[in-house]
């Protein structure tokens, strides 16, 4: 049987378990052949084992059921075995087992079979009743195990809006394992008579363990902490969950204790009622959806429309002669709920006091901020509105160059001085990584050093990149504080809303840092930490501060902002957006601005539509987010792992791994690749607990210059026009995969198809071609895998922009609107005037924004100076698309009259400061 490590996450082990077992009884029952007969029973003796181990932390089938299976089989039922197993495999990839009791005896009669298929459809399915499973925490014979669950099961009442069923586990490994494992479980039920270890620790097991902090920290503990410190430890990895603690020890005892996600504590041991009522009520708490429920509240009142609004209620559709096939195409609902009425139940964006403030507060729980405000225009729109609030004109921001547009614009909008970081490049595939810390910590000292740091305001950083890079944001975070340690902190989670529902990703959140940051910062242990570092760092020079771990003072204000394209990762209608703020200053400070920022950026229409989507995906992330990003990771683990070995693929195409995407002396872990051919998978939880940067194995990267296509043309011609499968960013020779919590394995299988289809037809084409072709062929390949034209760093703002030559910042607003007056500027042909200029030793400035897509981000921005390496980039690049560039013209650079009509000195005086 294939090892455990072959297996990215347990529930794949499980499936295929129970397919493989399901296979094996089936042999048995048909295998005449003794030796066939004894390797089937063989590979089901193996198989019990395996599940034997997974099976007691799920609720279906149950471990009685199953003992009863391991009994078929051992009695030599072997048609019995062959049914029940195939009914049990057939209810776990069904999901039926959520909708009903399956009945497993072959006597009966699965009367409901049918029905279940019919219940299928969304509206069946919208109706009912959600299922989830409670864990019970206590060491019980079967007997009591039994008295339990029935206990349980009386209290279930027909009116419940959801039902569940009890899974029991012994001690606190075992439901550290559980929570991690079975994504069916809600609330735990942590009773007194729990014990410390797992008798089933194995592998894989232990795998889980790990993640949920090493099983290190627990051994040291008195058994009546065992309770208190497990709520603490799930928090950790599952903060979402209700957890209820049953104690014996006095009020007193438990009061003063931290009990991480324990919503109530139970004096009494038997108070079932009580227990379900609370466990009903915790899970209804997640799953209200306070703005949907109001907007379709309000589309089922007859209402007359006498506002602005047409389309509502679908009005101007049902009395139009030209446009029912929109009707008909959205169907009614959509329109019902179209108003721009604030009143009547709904709620006002711009001012909320109902519903949506409440749909906020909950999406704040959820993605662990202090105050969550949603945006209906994207994440462009938030990171604007977080920049205008935050910064003042002349403030410095230091930012990423390779960061998203919106940022760029924003810096212009506020007048912001712009310090551009450069992420380190990677030539060999044509993109940027991500900022190294030293960089930043360069940055911050040169400013201390000039006396600039009361100006410094924010590090805007992009977590993840496109590419999938992930920054070490607690580390950052820390090491930047000990140096400004009032430093504001904008994190562009564009890409990352999903993370905060695996435990291995959510370390690397901006909230979830913060939140660690604030506990951490007031403990004594860190007191004394940060002294003994200040008497050793006393007289040390910025090159050891820059080698050295800092740590922040105790007093540094934890300022953090992240913004996230809900509608990118997980469930929202497209421009469905958060601003989730954990700023200790917030309310002293920034709430007012932030108001009129939100107001300059936030239509007066927002949509409805688009705030209800961002509610329910609110919902979806609290009771499902941790199942369906374990299935994207998976699905995208399975993906690199089916590319990387298959042969045929091996020849043009290639997987990049961490190792390829982050050089060594970021990846303190030792880690280059999460799967290897010999060991299996790696256990992520090391590299992404300590690393620089990480990769989200979730964005899968492919070069494929073996191809002798470039990025784009793979792109366009072959995957989309040809088999139809979309993609949305490319470089000069890789395209990127994004899987998301909607992938399914079905669509991995399909894309491995068509890159098989696709690596075959070119064997064929090769195995024909003549030794011209051959020849034209391999250059292409080697002009796309070994001609790179290497990434030029950011040159730097013209004198004209800086307020002096010690600092790097720039005042991009300046340049912006120097160029508004088009006597200012002039155009510069690369290949002629602008070559020569260059070559003539003339500084040469550039007047806009020059976006080459791919790689989509600034190489140029206004008032940057053109250096040859930038010139030789763009010359090198074969790119169809650069925005800000015009082929007839040329590049739009100032003359050197505007340049010189803005004196430094006077632009200075001119600074609001
Ligand atoms: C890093 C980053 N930030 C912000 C945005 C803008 O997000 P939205 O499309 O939601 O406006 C994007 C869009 O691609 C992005 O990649």
């Amino acid at each position: 049987m294939d090892s455990v490590s072959e297996y990215y996450s347990a529930t794949q082990l499980r499936a295929e378990r129970w397919s493989e077992l399901r296979q094996a009884s089936n042999t048995l029952c048909r295998e005449t052949a003794a030796k066939k007969l004894d390797s089937a029973k063989k590979k089901v003796t193996e198989l019990f084992e395996s599940l034997a181990l997974i099976e007691p932390y799920w609720a279906f089938p149950g471990m009685a059921a199953f003992d009863h299976m391991r009994r078929q089989f051992e009695n030599g039922n072997h048609d019995d075995l062959a049914f029940t197993v195939t009914r049990v495999t057939r209810a776990l990839t069904t999901g039926a087992y959520r909708r009903r009791t399956i009945p497993l005896d072959r006597d009966s009669v699965d009367d409901e079979e049918q029905n279940d298929e019919a219940m299928q459809s969304p509206e069946a399915r919208a109706m009912m009743r959600p299922y989830f499973e409670v864990l019970i925490v206590d060491q019980v014979s079967d007997q009591q195990e039994r008295w339990l669950k029935s206990n349980v099961s009386r209290m279930r009442r027909h009116e419940d809006p959801f039902h569940y069923e009890a899974v029991v586990v012994p001690s606190l490994e075992d439901a550290l394992i559980a929570v991690l494992f079975n994504h069916n479980i809600q609330a735990i039920v942590v009773r007194p008579g729990l014990v410390l270890k797992s008798k089933n620790a194995n592998e894989i097991l232990n795998k889980y363990l790990n993640t949920a902090g090493g099983s290190n920290a627990i051994d040291v503990m008195q058994p009546e902490d065992y309770g208190p410190e497990l709520c603490r430890l799930i928090q950790r990895v599952r903060p979402e969950l209700d957890a209820y603690l049953v104690t014996e020890r006095s009020v007193e005892d438990i009061a003063g204790l931290d009990l991480g996600i324990c919503r109530r504590v139970f004096y009494n041991q038997e108070d079932f009622m009580e227990l379900h009522l609370n466990i009903l009520r915790g899970v209804a708490a997640r799953n209200k959806t306070p703005f949907f429920t109001a907007l379709v509240e309000y589309s089922k009142q007859p209402t007359g429309v006498f506002h602005a609004m047409p389309i509502s209620r679908g009005k101007s559709i049902t009395r139009s002669h030209w446009i029912q096939d929109m009707g008909a195409f959205y169907g009614p609902n959509i329109f019902l709920a179209e108003t721009s009425a604030t009143s009547g139940g709904l709620d006002s964006l711009l001012d909320p006091h109902g519903p949506i403030k409440e749909a906020q507060e909950l999406a704040s729980r959820a993605f662990g901020s202090k105050q969550t405000f949603f945006a209906t225009n994207g994440t462009s729109t938030c990171n604007k509105i977080v920049v205008q609030a935050l910064v003042r004109p002349g403030d410095i921001v230091l930012v990423d160059r390779d960061c998203h547009k919106s940022h760029h614009y924003g810096m212009v909008l506020a007048g912001a001085e712009v310090v551009y970081l450069d992420s380190y490049p990677l030539n060999e595939y044509s993109m940027y990584g991500a900022v190294p810390l030293k960089e930043i910590k360069h940055a911050l000292l040169k400013l201390k050093a000039a006396g600039k740091l009361d100006r410094v305001r924010m590090l805007l950083l992009t977590n993840c990149t496109f590419d999938g890079l992930v920054y070490n944001v607690d580390r950052v975070m820390e090491e930047c504080l000990a140096i400004k340690p009032d430093l504001v902190f904008l994190w562009d989670e564009a890409w990352f809303a999903f993370a905060r529902f695996s435990p291995t990703y959510r370390q690397r959140t901006g909230m979830r840092t913060a939140n660690n940051l604030r506990k951490r910062l007031r403990t004594d242990a860190h007191k004394a930490a940060y002294d003994a570092q200040q008497k050793e760092l006393a007289d040390a020079d910025d090159e050891t501060r820059i080698n050295t771990r800092l740590i922040a003072p105790p007093e540094a204000r934890v300022r953090v902002y992240a913004t996230q394209s809900t509608h990118k990762t997980l469930t929202s209608l497209r421009q469905g957006s958060m601003i989730h703020v954990n700023d200790q200053d917030f309310k002293g400070e920034v709430e007012q601005s932030f108001h009129e920022a939100y107001m300059t950026h936030t239509s007066t229409s927002p949509n409805y539509q688009i705030i209800a989507s961002l509610d329910v995906g609110r919902r979806q992330v609290e009771l499902e987010g941790f199942e369906f990003v374990q299935r994207q990771i998976e699905a995208a683990m399975s993906m690199r792992r089916a590319i990387s070995t298959h042969p045929t693929l091996q020849k043009y195409f290639r997987i990049l791994t961490a190792g390829d995407m982050i050089p060594e002396e970021y990846r303190q872990s030792g880690v280059s690749s999460y799967y290897d051919d010999e060991q299996g998978w790696t256990d992520m939880w090391d590299c992404w607990e300590q690393d620089d940067f990480v990769l989200d194995p979730s964005r899968v990267t492919l070069a494929v210059g073996g191809t002798g296509w470039d990025g784009d043309t793979f792109k366009t011609q072959i995957l989309m026009d040809k088999y139809g499968i979309q993609i949305n960013k490319t470089s000069r020779n890789t395209v990127l995969f994004m899987t998301n919590i909607g992938t399914t394995r079905s669509s991995v299988a399909y894309l491995i198809e068509v890159l098989v289809e696709i690596a075959n037809e070119l064997d064929e084409l090769l195995d024909d071609a003549s030794k011209m072709e051959r020849r034209a062929f391999d250059k292409r390949v080697q002009n796309l895998t070994e001609n790179y034209p290497p990434l030029p760093d950011f040159s730097r703002f013209h004198d004209a922009f800086r307020p002096d030559d010690v600092t790097p910042e720039g005042d991009i607003r300046t340049a912006y609107y120097l160029s508004y007056e088009e006597t200012n500027c002039d155009y510069m042909e690369l290949d002629g005037s602008l070559k020569d200029a260059l070559e003539a030793g003339q500084e040469v400035v550039s007047a806009g924004f020059i976006i080459p897509y791919p790689p989509g981000f600034p190489i140029l921005v206004p008032g940057q100076v053109i250096s040859s390496e930038i010139l030789a980039f763009m010359r090198a690049l074969d790119v169809n698309e650069i925005h800000g560039y015009r082929a007839d013209l040329g590049l739009r650079v100032f003359t050197p009259e505007a340049l010189a009509s803005l004196p430094p000195a006077k632009k200075l005086k001119l600074r609001a400061k």
